[in-house]
């Protein structure tokens, strides 16, 4: 038997003040002009004009859930990063994205997956903002916005365009790694849950005695890899364009919380310096090999966020928020990331960003910000600048609990490409995963995917250059991508 519906409650304004139509706005007679004195009315469209803020410049289609991270492993050895900690568990926000395509665009276009951590420890937010990939595509920050554009919209006819991308591509080497990666069958996973992230940069651990270590995160997802071809993808576009948000958050309603559980590499600080490869160059994994995935944790995400703009448009990922036990390396890209999102932030949601739910510590903030657009915790500090003598927070001497403050560097300024090592060239990885990792099947998809791709408005010289683009990484797979898109 259906219950009754319960009477609702009486509508009010913003302000809790009973209104008295929702059907009709205050007019001088039923035909007649409409009074500026309805508060309501204009209350109902001031708001309504203002829901949106901008979406997010890259990233912008996404889903999340809350979830926590429960530690397995004893890995106190190499940091003293509190959630790292055996027995710790710990809340988190998950929130996964496409990169290039705007708030609406379809789940299932070809491109990396945005995979975005905050956890809620004791010491402050920790965000991992990592990627579905291990690697990028570019390995300087001042590459980022024009690789960006070039996947984006053009300026002329508004829309996308792959002769910009592979122009952008085949004229940046360096991008061979995770282009192959992208036109694999990762580049279109099966779900959200069906793919594992990477914080992708090396950061640095280091341990309570002050030992530093390189470091390089794994979730993998227990769900299993699973992916969709193209002319799946392509389908699905069409027909049901929010198939991975669904599948997120029906997954959680129905009680099957997905996890992945957290593995890490682990480089000895001294190893960096003559490594085979440069290990904080953003383009290149460190094989397994040489360093073996050592078990971390699980996360499980268990918890729909009540209201989607609240907990995760307006959720705020910064890699700059790093814990005590956790530090930067040398990597450029997350050297200029750092800077980036909280700028970004600041213009997107507002100075106090930090305040929201999403975004606010679990943790006791002891900070000198006060005022601002829309702050409304009142400020921390009775008196709003250090040092006072009205018991004001003080700043630990010796920085972040103890941790030493980076790495030695010297040297002269200078704009030059980052350091080679004896390994170190922009087609040998990708050329490892073409010829060891992926299977025939595999690689007849690559190479379908591709010239599918190039086929579909590339023009020349850039379709001769993405043809040696492809033979640099393998020639095997480069002389039948060109048999395909040169009608041979
Ligand atoms: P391994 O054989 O130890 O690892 C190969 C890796 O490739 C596994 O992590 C596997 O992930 C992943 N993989 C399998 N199929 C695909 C695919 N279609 N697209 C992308 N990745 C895939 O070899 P190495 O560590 O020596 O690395 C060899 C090559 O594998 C590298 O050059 C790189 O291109 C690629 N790779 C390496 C990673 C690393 O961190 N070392 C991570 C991902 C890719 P899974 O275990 O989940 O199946
Ligand atoms: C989102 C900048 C490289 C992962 C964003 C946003 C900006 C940005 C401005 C929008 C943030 C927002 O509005 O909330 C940059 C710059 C980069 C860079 C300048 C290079 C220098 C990377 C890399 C990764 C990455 C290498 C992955 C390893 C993400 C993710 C998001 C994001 C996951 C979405 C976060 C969310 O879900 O809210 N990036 N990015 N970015 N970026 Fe980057």
């Amino acid at each position: 038997m259906t219950e009754a519906p319960q009477k609702a409650p009486y509508t009010t304004s913003n302000t809790g003040i009973p209104v008295e139509s929702d059907e009709h706005s205050l007019t001088v007679g039923p035909d007649g002009p409409i009074l500026l004195q309805d508060h309501y009315l204009i209350e109902k469209m001031a708001q309504f004009n203002r829901e949106r803020v901008p979406e997010r410049v890259v990233h912008a289609k996404g889903s999340g859930a809350y979830g926590f991270f429960e530690v397995t492993n004893d890995v106190s050895q190499f940091t003293k990063a509190d959630l790292f900690q055996p027995g710790r568990r710990t809340d988190m926000l998950a929130r996964f994205s496409t990169v290039a395509g705007e708030q609406g665009s379809p789940d299932t276009w070809r491109d990396p997956r945005g995979f975005a951590l905050k956890f809620y420890t004791d010491h402050g937010n920790y965000d991992l903002v990592g990627n579905n990939t291990p690697v990028f595509f570019v390995r300087d920050t001042i590459k980022f916005q024009d690789f960006i554009r070039s996947q984006k919209r053009r300026p002329d006819n508004g829309l996308r365009d792959h002769d910009m991308q592979w122009d952008f591509w085949t004229l940046s080497p360096e991008s061979a790694h995770q282009v192959t990666w992208l036109m694999g069958d990762r580049g279109i996973p099966k779900s959200y849950r069906h793919m594992n992230g990477y914080s992708s940069h090396t950061y640095m651990w280091i341990n309570g005695g002050g030992e530093r270590f390189w470091v390089k995160y794994h979730f993998k997802t227990d769900q299993g890899i699973d992916f969709l071809t193209q002319s799946e993808a392509d389908e699905l576009a069409g027909s049901d364009p929010d198939l991975h948000r669904r599948d997120l958050f029906d997954a959680i309603a129905g009680g099957n919380a997905p996890s992945w559980t957290l593995k890490v590499q682990i480089m000895p600080f001294e190893d960096a310096a003559d490594y085979r490869f440069n290990p904080f160059d953003l383009t290149k994994v460190w094989p397994h090999g040489d360093y073996p995935l050592i078990e971390v944790g699980r996360m499980t995400l268990d918890q729909n966020p009540e209201d989607y703009f609240i907990h995760i448009e307006q959720a705020a990922f910064e890699p700059s928020n790093m814990v005590p036990g956790v530090g930067p390396s040398p990597d450029k890209m997350l050297l200029g990331r750092l800077f980036s999102y909280p700028d970004t932030h600041r213009y997107r949601i507002g100075p106090n960003y930090a305040q929201l739910p999403p975004n606010r510590p679990r943790s006791p903030v002891n900070s000198y910000a006060k005022d601002g657009p829309m702050r409304y915790a009142p400020s921390e500090a009775a008196r709003p600048y250090a040092p006072n003598s009205y018991g004001g927070p003080e700043a630990e001497f010796t920085g972040r609990f103890g941790d030493p403050a980076g790495w030695e560097t010297a040297g002269e300024m200078v704009r030059e490409a980052t350091k080679r090592h004896a390994e170190d060239d922009d087609w040998g990885q990708p050329g490892t995963m073409v010829r060891q990792v992926l299977d025939d099947a595999a690689r007849e998809r690559l190479v379908s995917n591709v010239s599918g791709h190039l086929l579909d408005g590339v023009s020349r010289p850039v379709l001769d250059r993405a043809v040696q683009y492809w033979r640099n990484i393998d020639k095997g797979v480069g002389d039948r991508i060109a048999a395909k898109v040169n009608g041979g």
